[in-house]
């Protein structure tokens, strides 16, 4: 990015301006120059790491760069190093779509995984040896970065892939991103950038302990913290997550005149990722380019070792096909690259000692054992409570008092308990004990025939109250703005809440008089609360808490009524006909919506002026099938054929009845047969799964 010369030049200029008076002549210059100081600044100290002069020094150069703007604004230019300072808050994001899809990438475990992968790749091309790069698989949050004409236009989160939220002012607050970059220096008119953004193992520690100091929730992990952050309203608190973005793949690039440059003039993986650093852009710095199969495997094996030791969180290796005219003749499915894929790591595992055992009532009245162990490290968090399950968990593994666990943790979020360190148990040792008292009100718990949990099926316990209040302010529910699940406990302590339809009966002068709150917070607290009245039915019936009945069962069900109140006519027989719907789901429809205080909340909540008429018959649309054709094959196991019609049309795409030219996609089932073969030999038609089709919509298997 710069030369020696280019550096030595701009630490001359730096001490230039360090002592230049206040003065200043020539304004457009003075600009210029501090421009360009702070810019070479900021990628030593964010790309880089390693800065050449104090966060003092920069800051007075920073100011005196702000002040000639602030005295010749016509003289400030948007991709100048002060503009990154967040202004104004975003009220909803805009969803746009990506050049080019950004897909997912198909998962390997092991080196067996890996040679069938190098099988096929070399069979698809018909290529002898490959080359491959392998890089970091980093568990952040995907971002595309768009450029145009050397300048940062646009950024957007990844979304379903082919649709992303366009987060353009909070992507500017992270340093890493340039805001300008040459790209036309390589003939480069337009090109999307994909990368991941990141928050580092320390940083990432320090933003929980400064939570924990100033008494707020702590962060699960970085990933989410991450991703949270990219959507966050107001960029000045997303400058507060340091937050990193990391560029791993050119997604699409091309000149003026609109050629595609991936594969003609861009001809390499590795020679991209080199370009991207010498344009000033964070890559991955441990990706390396191997001539086989096999040297990329013992790579990755390698860092599966050292992952530990490495700044960020990364939860696999990536391998890719080096040569990019490859690439383009081995494709896509619709759900990945045939090109690429993920090595996953292992889950890490630890072992911690149990040191108590605490029951929690949920909503439902289930009791569940949670295992306080000692604070361990594992996966990028501290984990110091772990869910038991259930009784027969703790029997099946036989955890006793002060064992020693084994706990593992995959990518995801949750810990788990793999089983006891039993040769480390030398003396007799406590088996754990289920309450005989419900821990929040004291009833006597009931475990049902073939039901796992013991449950406290006291209606009036406080326990299960509360958790029913957050559930139904939740994200997955009602989602009210305003409300978390800290002020609805505090609400519950200061008296201001003891029932659900408490919610929309506040007293805000009260909540106005407690500590903490002014008239902004309560304002909109509010207006959360007010628009959560206007919520499509679904989420109201989420918000119910009815027993397993989540917003996929839940949207089934809106889609049958005008009203809430109708569901109380419908028999177990037709429960179970809809979608979704089984046998138990049906039953537990049927008993609450037959159970006279439920029916009572519904009517308060009416009462109160919450809609419990769907007016939206009409689910959502999206478009992101728009010009696509779908044709189904096979025998169908996750949709009807009507279902899956549905389904094309609701995304804007349409079905055909059969293979030609003009079909894009063919969804295949079991035992497809005709259909799959031309589709096959025509060669144009993308091929994919079921799962690969909701993935394209975005909908959950
Ligand atoms: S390449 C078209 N490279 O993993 C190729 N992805 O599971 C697809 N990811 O959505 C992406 N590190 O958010 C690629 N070095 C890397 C990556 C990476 C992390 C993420 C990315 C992607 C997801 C796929």
């Amino acid at each position: 990015m710069y030369s020696e010369k280019a550096q030595k030049e701009l630490l001359q200029l730096t001490e230039k301006w360090k002592s230049e008076a206040e003065t200043v002549n020539n304004p457009e210059k003075a600009i210029n120059e501090l421009s360009a100081i702070l810019r070479y600044h900021d990628w030593r100290y964010y790309v880089l790491a390693d800065p050449k002069i104090s966060d003092f020094e920069y800051d007075q150069l920073f100011k005196k760069l702000q002040k000639l703007e602030a005295e010749h604004p016509e003289l400030l230019s948007n991709d100048s190093p002060t503009q990154r300072v967040a202004q104004g808050l975003t009220d909803s994001f805009e969803t746009v779509a990506h050049s080019v899809p950004m897909l997912s990438l198909d998962n390997s475990y092991n080196e067996e995984d890996l040679l069938e992968f190098d099988r096929r790749v070399r069979s698809l091309s018909g290529k002898e040896n490959i080359q491959y790069v392998a890089e970091p698989k980093f568990d952040g949050s995907g971002i595309a970065l768009l450029y145009e004409n050397d300048k940062l236009v646009r950024a957007a989160t990844r979304g379903n892939g082919v649709m992303g939220e366009e987060i353009t002012n909070n992507a500017r607050v992270i340093k890493s991103v340039p805001l300008r970059a040459e790209f036309s220096k390589y003939g480069i008119y337009k090109a999307e950038l994909r990368g991941e953004v990141v928050i580092a193992h320390d940083v990432f520690e320090k933003i929980n302990e400064k939570r924990e100091a100033e008494g707020l929730s702590t962060f699960q992990n970085s990933r989410n913290t991450a991703a949270g952050g990219l959507r966050m309203k107001d960029p000045s608190e997303v400058a507060k997550r340091g937050m990193e973005a990391f560029v791993y793949q050119v997604g699409y690039a091309v000149n003026k005149d609109g050629n595609n440059l991936l594969g003609n003039q861009l001809r390499e993986h590795d020679a991209n990722i080199q370009m991207l650093y010498d344009l000033g852009f964070k890559t991955p710095g441990i990706e390396k380019t191997l001539g086989n199969i096999k040297s990329a495997i013992d790579f990755c094996k390698d860092w599966e070792e050292k992952r530990d030791a490495y700044t960020y969180e990364i939860d696999g290796m990536v391998v890719k096909v080096n040569d990019l005219q490859i690439q383009d003749e081995i494709g896509s499915t619709a759900h990945h690259p045939r090109w690429a894929i993920a090595y996953k790591f292992k889950a890490k595992q630890a072992k911690s000692r149990l040191v108590n055992v605490e029951f929690q009532v949920g909503r439902t009245g289930a009791i569940t054992p949670v295992a306080k162990i000692e604070p361990v490290r594992l996966a990028g968090v501290t984990i110091s409570s772990i869910s038991l399950h259930n009784e027969d968990f703790i029997k099946e593994k036989d955890i006793r008092m002060s064992d020693l666990l084994l706990v593992e943790r995959a990518g995801d979020v949750i810990p788990y308990v793999v089983g006891v360190v039993e040769s480390e148990r030398k003396e007799e040792r406590e088996l754990v004990q289920f309450p005989e008292q419900c821990p929040s009100c004291g009833s006597k718990p009931v475990r049902l025939e073939g039901e796992a949990a013991w449950r406290c099926v006291n209606a009036e316990c406080p326990a299960q109250t509360e958790e029913k209040l957050i559930h139904f302010v939740s994200k997955a529910a009602m989602d009210i703005d305003g409300l978390g699940k800290d002020i609805v406990k505090r609400f519950i302590r200061e008296g201001l809440i003891s029932a659900i339809h408490d919610i929309y009966n506040l007293d805000y002068d009260h909540i106005l008089a407690l500590e903490g709150w002014k008239e902004k917070s309560v304002e909109n607290l509010k207006n959360g609360i007010e628009n959560s009245k206007q919520n499509p039915t679904w989420r109201l019936i989420v918000a119910l808490g009815i027993r397993h009945v989540g917003s996929a069962t839940a949207k089934t069900l809106a889609k049958q009524v005008k009203s809430i109140l109708e569901l109380q006519e419908f028999e177990i027989e037709t429960l179970s006909e809809l979608q979704d719907v089984g046998p138990i789901v049906a039953e537990s429809i049927y008993d609450f919506f037959h159970n006279e205080a439920n029916i009572q909340l519904i009517k308060q909540l009416a009462a109160a002026g919450v809609s419990i008429e769907n007016t939206e018959q009409d689910e959502a649309k999206s478009d992101v099938l728009e010009g696509k054709s779908f044709l189904f094959t096979g025998s169908l196991s996750k949709f009807t054929r009507d279902e899956a019609k549905e389904l094309v049309e609701k995304n804007g795409g349409k079905t055909i009845s059969s293979v030609s030219k003009k079909l894009d996609y063919l969804v295949v089932g079991e035992n497809a047969g005709s259909k799959k073969t031309k589709a096959e030999q025509l060669g144009t038609v993308e091929i994919i799964s079921e799962a690969d089709f909701l993935n394209l919509i975005n909908a959950d298997a």
